[in-house]
């Protein structure tokens, strides 16, 4: 018997079956030919939410949620924090390896090319209500986008595929900057090519009546840190999203504009907007110890805490508080970080976090210092979303070139009626229609 194999007796039929076990898994087609009988479908596996289930195969990013590691392509975030830039660490997960000085002189001229709107996109913006919150403008322009680049649906096509990407990776900052000054009732302004991509994402945010916007330099290398750190996480919720809806082989700005509306929710990206929130609530050190109690009750759940791989401390929220502290030296110190500490400081005391292995994740700090930075608790999941666009269009373009991927289709455990008899509308009776 080979020994990477697994056999299963089913009790059903007392027959033995031997599957092949490769990298750790086992094929689910693999379990279809488990049955009792001619008529029966086959054994399939049941898992909401994905808990132990992989859907593809990648080597993008590298997790190991125990020991607190975060790879992009082999190299950890912390080298990656340190040594790059974002657009470097974006070539790098979407090429595979990192550019030479050259290929990156390229990819910067090119990125920065399509920084631009078109006049029409940015009327599109403009339709939205004046109070809009900038998270949905940027949900539906990425989606708007699909109108005005109709050459995207040609996603069989590498060099199409690219193009939509350099457009989509630079429009992204564009995007954002005017669904803040739509929010605030500020004019747009325009991309400044002269710029790095996050100084020229201040320029657009922050310019006001001066010829040409100078950005502060810790600052703008601080939002480049914090790009880089949230550029991609694996299958996450919005990754996911942007498979399951790209493998349908629809264009890249409408997959883009499901992982963006996936990563809005307060479980995952829209999570550091609920950390300020809830901070707010808290609103002193003092209360800390009356949160915690109200939290251990079962009421709510402690924002920027916990998560699905990570069962030790989040990397990235280790370097978040580093550049936080470099932030902190030019704005002044956020009076929120005095209460997040001590926040931090307490739940990791607690059994009850300690026993379920809930530590600060990437969210817990961001939002303290995306505030101290001058933006708005509305702003922050967008700029989640602009690096984190990086990241989807490689999942993107690693499932559309994977063989073995095919439209995503799962499964499910049918818990519903058998046929039944149609009943006359005067014999029915009323049922609650909010069950
Ligand atoms: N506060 C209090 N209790 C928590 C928390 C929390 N933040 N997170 C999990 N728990 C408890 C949960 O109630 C459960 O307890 P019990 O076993 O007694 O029922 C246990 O810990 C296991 O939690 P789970 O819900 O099974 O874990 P999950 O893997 O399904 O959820 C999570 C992961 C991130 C959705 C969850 O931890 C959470 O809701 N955290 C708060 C929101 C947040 O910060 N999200 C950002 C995630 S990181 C960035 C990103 O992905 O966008």
């Amino acid at each position: 018997m080979p020994q990477d194999t697994l056999t299963i007796t089913d009790n059903r039929t007392g027959q033995a079956y031997t599957l092949p076990i490769e990298n750790g898994t086992v094929r689910a087609m693999d379990l279809r030919k488990i049955r009792t009988g001619p008529e029966d479908f086959g054994l399939m596996t049941y898992d909401p939410a994905f808990m132990n289930t992989a859907s593809c195969r990648s080597a993008i990013t590298f997790i190991d949620g125990d020991r607190g590691i975060l790879r992009y392509r082999g190299y950890p975030i912390e080298v990656l924090a340190e040594h790059s830039t974002f657009l470097e660490v974006a070539y790098l997960i979407l090429f595979g390896e990192l550019p030479t000085a050259a290929q990156l002189k390229d990819w910067v001229q090119e990125v920065t090319h399509h920084t631009m709107l078109h006049e029409t996109t940015k009327k599109f913006m403009e339709g939205f209500r004046y109070n809009a919150h900038p998270m949905v403008m940027l949900v539906s322009t990425v989606a708007a986008l699909s109108n005005v680049y109709p050459d995207s649906k040609n996603i069989q096509d590498p060099a199409s595929r690219l193009l939509q990407i350099k457009r989509l990776i630079g429009k992204m900052p564009s995007i954002a900057a005017m669904s803040y000054r739509h929010n605030v009732g500020f004019p747009y302004v325009y991309p400044d090519n002269d710029l790095t991509y996050t100084e020229n994402f201040m320029n657009m945010l922050w310019k006001m009546v001066e010829p040409k916007y100078v950005a502060n330099p810790v600052i703008a290398r601080a939002l480049d840190i914090l790009f880089i750190l949230h550029a991609d996480h694996e299958q996450n919720c919005s990754t996911n999203a942007m498979r399951a809806v790209g493998s349908s082989h629809t264009d890249p700005y409408l997959a883009t504009a499901a992982a963006a509306a996936a990563l809005s929710g307060p479980l995952h990206g829209g999570a550091n907007e609920e950390v300020l929130r809830m901070l707010d609530e808290i609103g002193s050190k003092d209360n800390v110890p009356a949160y915690i109690k109200k939290i251990k009750e079962g009421h709510g759940k402690l924002m920027g805490f916990g998560h699905r791989v990570y069962k030790n401390y989040d990397p990235r929220a280790k370097i978040i508080k580093w550049a936080a502290d470099r932030v902190f030296e030019i704005t002044g110190r956020n009076i929120k970080i005095e209460i997040a500490l001590e926040l931090e400081r307490i739940a990791l005391e607690d059994d009850y976090f300690v026993s379920r292995k809930l530590y600060p994740n990437v969210d817990f700090y961001s939002g303290i210092m995306y505030q101290a930075m001058g933006f708005k608790p509305e702003m922050f999941t967008v700029l989640f979303a602009i690096p984190r666009a990086a990241g989807w269009l490689a999942q993107w373009q690693e499932m559309l070139t994977d063989p073995e991927q095919k439209i995503a289709r799962p499964r499910q455990v049918w818990i519903g009626h058998e046929t039944r008899p149609f009943v006359p509308i005067e014999q029915r009776s009323p049922v609650s229609a909010t069950r």
